[in-house]
C-alpha cells in the first residue's frame, strides 16, 4: 500500500473505532506516533520529494499529526471512564449480604409460650408499664403493709405512679373494662429495684395468664399448666405444685419442675383467683370463677439453653444472640 497522507488517516479513522481498552491505545500510539509509525515514516518521505512540493506535504503530515494526538488524547479519557464504571458497577460481583438480625432468646420464648396459649384459645393482651398503686397492688388484694410495696421492692415515680413489678396489673386493666368470660395471656416487662446479679436483673419479662368465667376450676388450671411445662420442657417433665401464698389467689401453689442433678426448681406462681380481687373490679361476688398464673421468661430461657447468667440477655453480646 502507498504510504500517502491520506491512506494513513483513513487506517487510523478505522483503528480509532476499535479501541476499547488502554491496550489498545498503547498499540495505536505505537502504529502511528511512535519514531517507528507511520507519521514518522511519512515525515521521512520528505526529503525525497521535489522542493515544491515540501511545503504542503509538510503541512498535510503535521495536520495528521495533530489529528492523530488529539484522537489518542480523547481516547484515552473515554476509556479510563469507562474503566472506572466497571470497577464501580460490576454486575458478575456478588451482592452485598446484609447482615441478618437474630429474634432476641427471651423474645422467642415469650413467642413460643403465647403460641402454645393461642392454641388453647387465649388472647394476649397488654397494657402500660408505668402503673398506679391501685392496679399494681390494690386491686390484687395486696394491704398496704405489704412489704413489696416498700421502695426497697418497687420503682416508685415522682408523681406517685410506679414501674409495675408483676404483668397482674393488665388482668385488672382487662377485668375494668370487659365481662367473663375471659381467657388471657398478658406478656410484658416488670421491674424490680433488685441488686443485678447473676440471676436477678432489675427488669425481666413475664407471662401472666387469666381466665374466668363460671365454672373454672382448679384442676383446669393444673390441665393448662401441665401441658404448658410439657411443650417448653419435654413431655417427660415432672412438675409437683407446692402450696404458696399470694394475695390475689386462694389457694396458691408455686409449681416446681424436676431438674436434673439440681433437684425440684420453682418456676411459676399459681392459684384460684381471690374473690377480694373479682370485688375490686368490679366482677359479680356470685358465679364469677377463675384462676391465674405468672411466669418469668428469663427463668425459662435460662433453664432451657443451659444460660448460666441473666445478664447475657442483656450485653448485647451478638456471639452470645447468634446461637439461638
Ligand atoms: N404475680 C406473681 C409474681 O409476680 C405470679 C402469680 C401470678 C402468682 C398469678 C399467682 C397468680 O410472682
Amino acid at each position: 500500500m502507498e504510504l500517502t497522507v491520506n491512506a494513513v488517516e483513513k487506517e487510523a479513522r478505522e483503528k480509532l473505532t476499535q479501541i476499547s481498552s488502554l491496550e489498545d491505545l498503547e498499540l495505536f500510539r505505537i502504529t502511528f506516533l511512535s519514531k517507528k509509525g507511520k507519521l514518522s515514516a511519512l515525515m521521512q518521505r520528505l526529503k525525497d520529494l521535489p522542493p515544491d512540493q515540501r511545503k504542503g506535504f509538510g503541512q498535510e503530515v503535521n495536520r495528521l499529526k495533530s489529528f492523530l494526538e488529539e484522537s489518542l488524547a480523547q481516547h484515552r479519557s473515554q476509556v479510563s471512564v469507562k474503566k472506572q464504571q466497571k470497577t464501580i458497577f460490576d454486575e458478575t460481583m456478588p451482592g452485598i449480604q446484609p447482615e441478618l438480625g437474630y429474634v432476641h432468646p427471651v423474645t422467642q420464648t415469650i413467642q413460643e409460650v403465647c403460641q402454645i396459649f393461642e392454641r388453647l384459645g387465649f388472647e394476649i393482651v397488654k397494657g402500660p408499664e408505668v402503673e398506679t398503686e391501685f392496679h399494681n397492688f390494690t386491686a390484687l388484694n395486696i394491704p398496704l403493709d405489704h412489704p413489696s410495696r416498700e421502695s426497697f421492692d418497687t420503682f416508685y415515680t415522682d408523681n406517685g405512679h410506679l414501674l409495675r413489678s408483676q404483668t397482674s396489673t393488665v388482668q385488672i386493666r382487662i377485668m375494668e373494662s370487659r365481662k367473663p368470660p375471659l381467657k388471657i395471656i398478658a406478656p410484658g416487662r416488670v421491674y424490680r429495684p433488685d441488686t443485678v446479679d447473676a440471676s436477678h436483673s432489675f427488669m425481666f419479662h413475664q407471662i401472666e395468664g387469666l381466665m374466668v368465667d363460671d365454672c373454672t376450676t382448679f384442676s383446669d388450671l393444673k390441665g393448662i399448666l401441665h401441658l404448658l411445662i410439657r411443650e417448653l420442657f419435654g413431655a417427660k417433665t415432672k412438675l409437683r405444685f407446692r402450696p404458696h401464698f399470694f394475695p390475689f389467689t386462694e389457694p396458691s401453689v408455686e409449681v416446681d419442675i424436676q431438674w436434673g442433678n439440681k433437684g425440684w426448681l420453682e418456676i411459676l406462681g399459681a392459684g384460684v383467683v381471690d374473690p377480694n380481687v373479682f370485688e375490686a373490679v368490679g366482677y359479680p361476688a356470685k358465679g364469677c370463677q377463675g384462676f391465674a398464673f405468672g411466669l418469668g421468661m428469663e427463668r425459662i430461657a435460662m433453664l432451657r439453653h443451659g444460660i448460666q447468667d441473666i445478664r447475657a440477655f442483656t450485653d448485647n453480646d451478638l456471639r452470645f444472640l447468634k446461637q439461638f
